[in-house]
């Protein structure tokens, strides 16, 4: 016969019993200063475009972009990531060095209004590429070397407008030791770099492509972004994007590769990012939207994952939701 009382000395449900003592004995914060909310700038004014694949998420021009990010401060939001759409592109992806391109633009205005929150860019050439892809095309070819100083060039024109931070998402080898001689050399040396060090070829950039419109017209990207399997290559690439001078570290997407966080993590001590990317707000947007999951928790335990995992920053799409929850 089974006994009403059995003999155990270590019982962890205690600990679980009310909000009060589990809230006392939490191994792992969220707070929305570790969040970056990331903005697609647009040329023009009153400029408000839904993207089909990513609910809630607008192609915004400046001025839209101002109110949304006042919003995003309020609720204490730590930062924004900002990605340009040309009027135009062409070959060399031009307009992402243009001092009247959207991105740069946007960095203007928000520090005109003394934002508190931290400007960040993304450095790349494949929204402003005709051909899509994240660098110089020769050949059917990505060319490493010669796409070094466009790089470097739109790095120091967000620098210029006044980003605080600039992040480079290409993958070309060798492009944080470029970008950090080029801002230094035009007396930018207090602009930082946070690198998308361990970036994958993933499907779940989906959605970004769609509201970027930088699908590449030919092949893909895994000539020159990570290939899902490999970890240690990552930590390789880390340790490269330090060498060269990154002052911060990412690694993206962020679901698929939480033990690629954690390796980072423990191996690293500069400051560690991930990238909860389009793909994976989608499929919780689309699951929550059939009622099949709960937003607002689901969203809460993803972030808190990705945190638990290592990462001190979480860029999301999420960011301004997850702020709004945190503070309830
Ligand atoms: C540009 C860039 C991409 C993302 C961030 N920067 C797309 C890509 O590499 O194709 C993806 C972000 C997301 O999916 O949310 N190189």
């Amino acid at each position: 016969m089974p006994r009403a009382f059995a003999d155990l000395i270590h019982r962890p449900r205690r600990l679980r019993r009310t909000e009060a003592l589990r809230r006392l004995v939490r191994e792992t914060t969220l707070g929305a200063g570790n969040l970056v909310m990331p903005y697609f700038v647009m040329p023009g004014t009153r400029k408000r475009e839904p993207i089909a694949s990513m609910p809630g998420v607008f192609r915004l021009s400046v001025d839209e972009v101002l109110r949304e990010a006042d919003e995003a401060e309020r609720l204490g939001v730590g930062g924004v990531i900002l990605f340009g759409l040309p009027a135009r592109k062409d070959a060399r992806g031009s307009e992402a060095w243009s001092p009247r391109g959207a991105v740069q633009q946007a960095v203007v205005a928000l520090k005109r209004r003394k934002t508190g929150l931290v400007v960040m860019t993304d450095v790349c050439l494949c929204e402003y590429t005709s051909h899509g892809h994240c660098g110089l095309v020769r050949g059917g070819e990505v060319q490493n070397d010669p796409t070094l100083p466009l790089l470097a060039r739109a790095a120091v024109s967000h620098a210029r407008a006044g980003a605080d931070v600039v992040a480079p998402s290409d993958m070309m080898d060798g492009r944080i030791g470029a970008i950090r001689r080029a801002l230094d050399a035009a007396w930018f040396r207090e602009t930082a770099i946070l690198a998308y060090a361990a970036k994958y070829a993933s499907a779940f950039y989906g959605p970004f492509r769609d509201a970027a419109g930088s699908v590449p017209a030919f092949g893909d990207r895994r000539g020159y972004q990570m290939d899902p399997p490999n970890a240690r290559d990552a930590m390789r690439e880390i340790e490269l994007d330090l060498k060269e001078g990154a002052d911060m570290v990412m690694v993206k997407p962020a679901l698929a590769y939480l033990d690629v966080i954690r390796r980072a993590r423990d191996r690293f001590d500069a400051p560690l990012a991930a990238y909860n990317v389009s793909g994976e707000y989608a499929m919780v947007k689309a699951a929550a939207a059939k009622g099949w999951v709960d937003e607002r928790r689901t969203v809460l335990e993803i972030l808190t994952g990705i945190r638990r995992a290592g990462a001190s920053i979480i860029l999301t799409y999420h960011a301004k939701d997850a702020a709004k929850w945190l503070d309830e």
